[in-house]
C-alpha cells in the first residue's frame, strides 16, 4: 500500500496562479484531461494538447480560445506507437515553438480489461502498458531538457486507487499504476536536491468520464464528481504554490 496525502485544505487558487507558465497535458481531449486542459488555460497558462484524436483537441482549442484564454498549441500523438523517434519529434516540435516547459501532466491512459490475469491476453495487456506506462517514460525522457529550462517545473504522474493497493480483476491497469507510481519515486529520487524539477504522482478517484463509466456499467453517472470538481489538486500541483513537493503520492478527493 502506497501512503498519500491530499491538497492543503485552504489552497485556493488565484485566477492568474499559471500566469506564464506552458503546461503540456496528455489525453488533453476528454475526460479529466480536457478538463486539466481548460482549467490551467483559465487560470493564465498557454497548454500543449496532446492526444491521438485531433478532432477532440480542436473542441478543446477552441474552447479556450473562445473563452479569452492564452492560446493553446495541438500537438496529436498516439501514445499506443512505440516508434521512440514520435517521441523524440514531439519534444523537439515542442522545443521549436517554446524554450521550455513549466508541467507535465501525464494524464492519458486505457484501461484494458477488466478480467483475472489468469486470461488476460497479451496484446491488451501490451497495449494498456504501451500507453499507460512506455509512452510515460519515452516523454518524460524527451521533455526533461525542456523542463530542467524552466525556472520550477512540475511532473505529474496519474495513478488511481488500484495503483496504490492491488485490487482482483483490474489486470493490466493496476500493474501499468503502480509502475506509473515508481517511475515517480525513481525520477524523484534521481532529481532530489539536483533539479528544479518536481515529480509527484496524483489519483484523480472516482470521477464521472468514459473510462468510469466503462469500468463500472452499472453505476449511475451521476454517483461521482465531474472532472472540473477535481480541479484544485491538478492547480495546485503545476502552481509554485507545491513548489517544494517531491516524491510524494497525492488523491485529489478526500
Ligand atoms: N475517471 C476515473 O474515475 C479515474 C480514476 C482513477 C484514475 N484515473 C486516471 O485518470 C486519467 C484520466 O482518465 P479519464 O477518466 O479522464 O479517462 P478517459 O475519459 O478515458 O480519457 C482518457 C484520455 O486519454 C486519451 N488516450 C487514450 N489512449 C490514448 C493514446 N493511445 N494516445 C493518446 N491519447 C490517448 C484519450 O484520448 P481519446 O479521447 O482520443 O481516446 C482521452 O483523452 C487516466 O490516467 C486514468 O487512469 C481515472
Amino acid at each position: 500500500m502506497i501512503a498519500s496525502s491530499t491538497v492543503p485544505a485552504n489552497f485556493q487558487p488565484a485566477p492568474g496562479v499559471l500566469s506564464g507558465k506552458t503546461i503540456l497535458v496528455t489525453g488533453a481531449g476528454d475526460g479529466i484531461g480536457r478538463a486539466a486542459a481548460q482549467a490551467y488555460a483559465a487560470h493564465g497558462a498557454t497548454v500543449i494538447l496532446v492526444g491521438r484524436t485531433v478532432a477532440k483537441l480542436e473542441a478543446v482549442y477552441d474552447a479556450i480560445e473562445a473563452a479569452g484564454h492564452p492560446q493553446p498549441a495541438i500537438f496529436p500523438l498516439d501514445l499506443s506507437g512505440t516508434d521512440e523517434n514520435a517521441y523524440r519529434e514531439l519534444a523537439l516540435a515542442v522545443a521549436e515553438h517554446f524554450d521550455h516547459l513549466d508541467g507535465l501532466l501525464h494524464n492519458a491512459s486505457v484501461l484494458g480489461e477488466r478480467r483475472p490475469l489468469e486470461s488476460a491476453t497479451w496484446q491488451a495487456w501490451q497495449n494498456v502498458m504501451q500507453v499507460n506506462v512506455n509512452a510515460t517514460f519515452l516523454l518524460t525522457r524527451h521533455l526533461l531538457p525542456l523542463l530542467q529550462q524552466a525556472p520550477s517545473a512540475s511532473v505529474v504522474f496519474t495513478s488511481s486507487g488500484v495503483g496504490r493497493r492491488g485490487k482482483a480483476y483490474w489486470g493490466a491497469y493496476a500493474v501499468s499504476k503502480f509502475a506509473t507510481e515508481g517511475m515517480m519515486q525513481v525520477l524523484a529520487a534521481e532529481l532530489e536536491n539536483t533539479s528544479q524539477v518536481r515529480v509527484n504522482s496524483l489519483n484523480p478517484g472516482a470521477t464521472n468520464t468514459g473510462m468510469r463509466r466503462a469500468a463500472y456499467p452499472a453505476e449511475a453517472p451521476t454517483t461521482n464528481p465531474d472532472p472540473a470538481d477535481i480541479m484544485p489538486a491538478y492547480l495546485y500541483l503545476m502552481s509554485d504554490h507545491s513548489a517544494a513537493v517531491h516524491g510524494q503520492a497525492f488523491d485529489a478527493q478526500h
